[in-house]
């Protein structure tokens, strides 16, 4: 009986201490600011959502944009990993997409033309002849409604909404578009899109962050160890448009099958590259099949911090930061220059609406438009 008792005690004691650290350790949180306004006179926020370890991603709701994200390195030091601006006003202006949700659909659509159902659209030619992230005034240039912000299990989130009005930016239909940012306790930046529209449309949006996982934004990207889990990428012309075709990544500078120093093979004479800058191309991820993946990792030595970006999209656009000129002034006033940071963006194969071999983007009313995309921090 006494045993009995000791037994009891021992139990209740283990679990209330159990308990008792688990809600001391939960201390994940999430604060609103004022982010400034916008030149309509609009109010914006900047919503900090720290988790129970101390990272944390910033989140205004222009753009639904990601302003800043502090991970660890590997001696746990907290610092920035992504590029953007102080204010509001910086990304009115701005011309990079820094760290926002980009739509109706993520990269160039050839001439901005497509056709639908027997009938043509016209869209912005915002990229030379060609249409770039949703046109003029894009989803990363409009302000979001704020759904709700949450913290629990040791992370946070907020939901963001913005209804895209029939005839936006001449995209047919209006769609209704929430996206969820969670951080979670451990470490991942979660992103997940859900839509609706009332007319056929065509609908692909994506996450835009430029990471520079050094902390640094002095430092390029250049040491960064890339793997891509794509045996074939979607060859460009001269515009960046896609061809319609796959090609083998096996033997080009474009095989990251195996964790590859960007800088390795950059610079080397080969057409796409040209084209690009350096690497502006989307990547055809293996064994597509709608399910959540992991896409591509990404290794930074002197930090040690390792992500990883795991998506059900079928392809991945990696753009190293080519159009960076160091012109114009990011956080904290400085300048970001060439190839200091670098986008994962997970899509639809850009101009797909005019590649019928490519997985459709085309999005009807009854059917629910949804992508996950999982930013995971770790070191090494
Ligand atoms: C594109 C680049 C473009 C950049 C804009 C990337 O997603 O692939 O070509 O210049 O976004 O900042």
């Amino acid at each position: 009986m006494n045993k009995l008792f000791a037994a009891i005690i021992t139990v209740a004691i283990v679990f209330g201490i159990t308990s008792c650290q688990s809600n001391k350790k939960d201390n994940a949180m999430i604060e609103k600011t004022s982010f400034g306004k916008t030149s309509k006179g609009e109010e914006v926020y900047l919503y900090t959502l720290t988790n129970e370890s101390g990272a944390q991603v910033k989140i205004t709701n222009f753009g639904a944009t990601v302003v800043a994200l502090y991970m660890p390195d590997r001696n746990g030091n907290l610092q920035d990993i992504v590029l953007g601006y102080d204010n509001v006003s910086d990304y009115e202006k701005g011309t990079s997409y820094f760290g926002a949700i980009v739509g109706r659909y993520g990269n160039r659509i050839g001439k901005g033309k497509f056709t639908l159902d027997g009938k043509e659209y016209q869209l912005a030619t915002n990229n030379g002849e060609n249409h770039l992230h949703g046109g003029n005034i894009g989803f990363n240039k409009v302000v979001w409604q704020v759904l709700k912000t949450d913290a629990a299990d040791g992370g946070a989130e907020i939901a963001l909404k913005y209804v895209s009005k029939d005839g936006e930016e001449g995209y047919p239909g209006t769609v209704a578009l929430t996206v969820t940012y969670k951080l979670t306790k451990d470490n991942e930046l979660e992103i997940d899109y859900s839509a609706t529209t009332d007319k056929p449309t065509i609908f692909n949006p994506t996450h835009h962050s430029y990471f520079n996982l050094s902390g640094n934004p002095e430092n390029t990207i250049l040491d960064n160890e890339l793997m891509i889990n794509a045996d074939k990428f979607t060859p460009v012309d001269a515009g960046l448009i896609t061809t319609g075709k796959l090609e083998d990544v096996a033997n080009t500078p474009m095989d990251f099958r195996k964790p590859t120093r960007i800088g390795a093979r950059i610079e080397d004479n080969f057409e796409q590259l040209k084209f690009g800058k350096g690497y502006d191309h989307n990547w055809v991820l293996n064994n597509y099949d709608k399910t959540v993946k992991l896409a591509a990792s990404l290794y930074e030595p002197k930090s040690g911090r390792f992500m990883e970006v795991l998506t059900d999209q079928p392809g991945i656009q990696f753009y190293s930061g080519n159009f960076l000129d160091g012109t114009g002034s990011g956080k904290n006033g400085k300048p970001y220059k060439f190839r200091t940071g670098l986008c994962l963006e997970t899509q639809h194969f850009p101009d797909s609406p005019n590649k019928p071999e490519f997985p459709s983007v085309r999005l009807d009313p009854g059917d629910t438009y949804r992508q996950t995309t999982i930013y995971k921090f770790f070191t090494k």
